[in-house]
């Protein structure tokens, strides 16, 4: 075999992200539009606060405005809620992030219903899922649009292509099955029940494995050419690792996402990407 593509996905997301900088500066120029992105994180997780001034950072980076709000971990429903109404009405916020999981006394639900679908950068509202399923993915979720650039920008064949996607979350496996569906790939949603999953997985030309089960997609698992995106972050004593057996399946594999490295530098390029199409849908036509 050749020497597999190793899918870099700290370079596509900086493309992606360059790329979406330049059109916020063509906006601004010729609309006099900044496009503005909300985060709101309610608590104190400290794994919350770093994806936040992540996404922070990221905004400043491509010159987007960002604008973050920090709740107290009391924050009620209601003033979480009212928060959300006030930032659909307002003119200048264009994308709205509510950073999940929410402090356990409140209910994730209604606030993802709350927010205006046409500011729903994250793609969590169901109208946004739905707009998946009809094949018009104004703003999909992001890590599950992040695989699909990184398969066009790494060459790969989807047009009639066998896909198989393990996991069937509604946060990646679901939404990237029908993304994959929408580029003409014919696609098998494989889960923890699946009878035979290595067969199954072995009929794939690509593979995205999104099941939180460390090294668990091993070389006799796949067959010789596949493409394989790997959206598993199981973190051990032995450090961070995908779903994927990286080391074993990338001697069969044609182009292979690493962890880290892959699949996660994306998700915050297409946040802001969706951030962009956001303030996009507000020009006049
Ligand atoms: N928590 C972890 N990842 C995400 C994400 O992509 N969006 C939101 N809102 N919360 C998260």
């Amino acid at each position: 075999m050749a020497e597999p593509i190793i899918i870099d996905g700290t370079q596509i997301s900086a493309d992606i992200r360059a790329e979406v900088a330049d059109e916020v500066s063509r906006m601004k120029e010729e609309h006099g539009l900044v496009p503005g992105l909300a985060v709101v994180l309610v608590g104190e997780d400290p794994a919350s606060q770093i994806y936040v001034n992540n996404k922070e950072r990221a905004c400043v980076e491509v010159g987007l405005n960002s604008f973050k709000y920090v709740l107290p971990a009391k924050t009620s429903q209601e003033e979480l809620m009212d928060l959300v109404d006030e930032l659909n009405c307002r003119d200048d916020v264009h994308g709205i992030l509510v950073q999940m999981p929410l402090p356990g006394h409140l209910d994730p639900t209604p606030v993802l219903l709350g927010i205006d679908p046409n500011k729903d950068v994250d793609g969590f509202n169901p109208v946004n899922l739905g707009r998946v399923v009809v094949g018009n993915a104004v703003l999909p979720s992001c890590t599950p649009a992040g695989c699909i650039e990184l398969l066009k920008r790494s060459g790969t064949q989807l047009e009639g292509a066998n896909a198989v996607v393990v996991g069937r979350s509604n946060t990646v496996g679901k939404p990237v099955a029908l993304l994959l569906l929408s580029e003409n790939c014919t696609v098998t949603i494989a889960h923890s029940r699946t009878r035979d999953l290595p067969e199954i997985c072995r009929g794939a030309d690509i593979l995205v494995a999104a099941v939180g089960r460390d090294r668990m997609i091993k070389a006799d698992w796949v067959k010789e050419g596949v493409t394989v995106i790997d959206v598993g972050m199981n973190r051990s004593e032995e450090g961070l690792h995908g779903d994927v057996d990286f080391h074993e399946v990338k001697e069969k594999a044609r182009a292979i996402t690493p962890v880290p490295g892959g699949v996660g530098p994306m998700t915050i390029a297409m946040l802001m990407r969706n951030t962009l199409k956001a303030a996009q849908m507000k020009l006049p036509v």
